[in-house]
């Protein structure tokens, strides 16, 4: 696992996408793995900025989100296809039919098998992650156990807190959602954490500090990627030592 201090979150979120951007130039019909959340919001923006520029075409390239909320459709302003369709998809040329998301408003059984179809066909080329305050990865919590498979799970109670600040109350959170699992993560050619506030040190501090495998700290999957690089501000990687 490779870690690359950065000064800021400019620098970080452009070292994020030039990663990536490498990966679309190298590969025009790759498949990126995207996450949603304030983490990667400067990375869709330097993405969208190279396609602005002529340097990045998404005419042939496939994504597929991590996770989305139970219960929350993709035009409800709070769901991550939403937040997708504003933040990146209507920025750049990447085509209806080559993006895939979970349907949080429909049946949960047949959306969990509908993700777990689509990524037995398509291999992540690259994954981007934020990570929670928690640890976790997508929505995969922190647990006795690893869930291989894309999966119904219920929110922990960081998390709800966390992500009430997007809502208007905490009560209006979603309490489940369906997320990747470890398979479609770890299986990845590359995956790329970006990290960047004091309320994630915890978590960056313990994953930087061993390579044990936790479940009960998920974003250490990262240790048996293939290729897994963690992408930290200055700031944050100093509340780690
Ligand atoms: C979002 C996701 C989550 C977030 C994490 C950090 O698709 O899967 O794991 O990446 O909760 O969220 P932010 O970036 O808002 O701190």
């Amino acid at each position: 696992m490779k870690v690359i201090k950065v000064k800021n979150y400019e620098e970080l979120s452009r070292t994020a996408a030039t990663i990536i951007a490498g990966v679309i130039l190298s590969k025009p019909d790759c498949i990126l793995g995207l996450a949603t959340g304030s983490s990667p919001v400067g990375t869709y923006d330097q993405l969208a900025a190279m396609y602005e520029e002529g340097i990045l075409d998404f005419s042939h390239v496939k994504s597929v989100n991590l996770d989305e909320y139970e219960g929350l459709a993709r035009d409800h302003d709070q769901s991550f296809g939403y937040f997708m369709d504003q933040l990146f998809f209507s920025k750049v040329n990447l085509k209806e039919e080559n993006i895939f998301l979970v349907d949080g408003a429909a049946d949960a059984a047949k959306q969990e098998k509908r993700f777990n179809d689509f990524l037995k066909d398509n291999k992540i080329d690259i994954q981007i992650l934020g990570i929670g305050n928690n640890g976790h990865i997508g929505f995969n919590e922190p647990d006795s156990y690893f869930t291989a498979s894309a999966h119904k799970v219920e929110l922990a109670e960081e998390t709800i807190k966390a992500n009430a600040r997007f809502f208007e109350k905490e009560s209006d959170v979603p309490r489940s959602a369906i997320t990747m699992g470890m398979y479609g993560i770890a299986t990845a050619a590359k995956v790329i954490l970006v990290a960047t506030g004091a309320a994630k040190a915890p978590a960056i501090k313990k994953l930087l500090e061993s390579d044990h495998v936790d479940p009960q700290l998920p974003c250490s999957i990262l240790h048996i990627c293939e290729d897994a690089t963690v992408i930290v501000d200055k700031d944050l990687y100093e509340l780690t030592k």
